[in-house]
């Protein structure tokens, strides 16, 4: 059984005080923090650049990993990776020049993941699954923090892992105590985790602590 990594995402973070809010997932033990980056035409809702990827670096040892819920993410990949992101993601519907895109992540010495939406076949992956790190299995549909999981996910994520049996799977979107176990028993072991850490009321540490609870 792989070890399953929790990576809060910032997107439900105390931005006024992000440093110490990364700070207090990395003392929890969080494995990675993921900057939610969204352009407002991808998704309807904008939140951060690559200043804000800058800001976590500086605030953290731990790898950073941008989820560019953006179109035409190609135009992007240099500044995110000039940041300090170790893992780049893009979402398989936004880009034309997917293979090319992923080439030229790991060019730039980052980590390369393809985050797929609810709506998108997963066999649309079938041919970029060899090139890639992870797959990002999301969870609800892109935009917001703080929304429903989608129950039909763990089913989704079996037929990924039925394509390939080394690729990580990582979800993304409502991933509580609740959903945590059933994506885990489907095969993912990276769980993107917004509000269910940063809006968690015993604070992030016990967010943390409450989905590792969970699993066991
Ligand atoms: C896309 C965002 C969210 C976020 C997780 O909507 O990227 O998925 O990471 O948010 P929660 O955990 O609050 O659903």
């Amino acid at each position: 059984m792989p070890r399953i990594e929790i990576v809060p995402s910032i997107l439900s973070a105390d931005v006024g005080r992000l440093a110490e809010q990364v700070k207090e997932a990395e003392e929890a033990d969080a494995d990675r923090i993921q900057v939610d980056v969204m352009d407002g035409h991808f998704v309807p809702n904008l939140t951060f650049g690559p200043l804000v990827v800058e800001a976590v670096r500086r605030a953290t040892k731990l790898p950073i990993e941008a989820h560019l819920m953006i179109e035409r993410p190609e135009l992007f990949l240099e500044a995110f990776a000039k940041a300090g992101a170790t893992l780049i993601e893009v979402q398989v519907e936004a880009t034309s020049s997917l293979f090319r895109t992923v080439q030229r992540i790991k060019e730039l010495g980052a980590k390369a993941g393809v985050a797929i939406n609810p709506a998108t076949p997963i066999e649309d992956l079938r041919e970029i699954l060899p090139y890639i790190d992870l797959v990002n299995v999301m969870t609800v549909e892109p935009g917001f923090g703080g929304q429903k999981f989608i129950p039909r996910s763990p089913e989704k994520i079996r037929r990924l892992r039925a394509l390939s049996q080394e690729i990580e799977i990582e979800v993304d979107g409502g991933i509580d105590a609740r959903s945590a176990p059933l994506v885990v028993a489907a095969g993912a072991s990276v769980l993107v985790a917004g509000s269910s850490v940063y809006g968690y009321k015993g604070g992030v540490a016990a967010g943390i602590k409450a989905i590792h609870e969970a699993l066991d």
